[in-house]
């Protein structure tokens, strides 16, 4: 599927049918300060080692700085937490002035309350299209203990907008 076949609205369309997990991913700029975005794109890519992807727009304020750290972090937001998803989804201000953040290990910042966290190091950066898909391996991974405990679940984004799991379905 090149650009110029005019699929482009129908792909938009039939993706947002897929149902996905909501990130904020963060990185510390060269300058010091913390930059930071809502993803949808981030997945698995190996077990061993233990590696994941999230596509960045190279169009978005951030891109230069996740193009040039080495360092990144995951942080998985939980259903009560849909204002700081789109607080990172929102350009042209201080995302992290607003957000109770905690200091990474490893220099990325995490977001309080996640229900889950991931520091990672970036071991590609590799341009396609429009994105640049960021690869990085985890070198700490920590499920948010109070999120655990409360039972939590997850914020989904589906056709365009957030949900929390209305039921609880098992796999087997
Ligand atoms: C639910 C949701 C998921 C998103 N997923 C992605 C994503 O995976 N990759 C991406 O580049 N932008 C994604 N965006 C858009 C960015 O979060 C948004 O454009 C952000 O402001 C970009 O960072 P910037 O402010 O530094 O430009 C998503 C937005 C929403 C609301």
């Amino acid at each position: 599927m090149g650009s110029g076949t005019g699929i482009t609205a129908e792909f938009r369309e039939v993706m947002s049918q897929w149902a996905s997990g909501v990130a904020v991913v963060t990185t510390t700029g060269q300058d010091r300060r913390s930059y930071g975005f809502t993803a949808s794109s981030f997945t698995v890519v190996s077990l061993e080692p233990a590696t994941v992807l999230v596509c960045l727009d190279r169009t978005a304020e951030c891109a230069p700085a996740f193009g040039r750290s080495q360092w990144l972090a995951v942080s998985i937001l939980g259903a009560g937490q849909r204002e700081v998803a789109r607080r990172f989804a929102r350009k042209g201000h201080d995302k992290f002035a607003e957000t109770d953040i905690e200091p990474g290990r490893f220099g990325a910042p995490l977001v309080s309350g996640a229900i889950g966290t991931l520091e990672c190091r970036t071991v590609r950066h590799l341009p396609v299209g429009d994105h640049m898909v960021l690869i990085a391996e985890v070198h700490a991974a920590g499920p948010c203990e109070s999120a655990v405990a409360s039972g939590e679940g997850p914020l989904v984004y589906h056709r365009r907008a957030f949900h929390a799991l209305g039921l609880d379905v098992r796999a087997s």
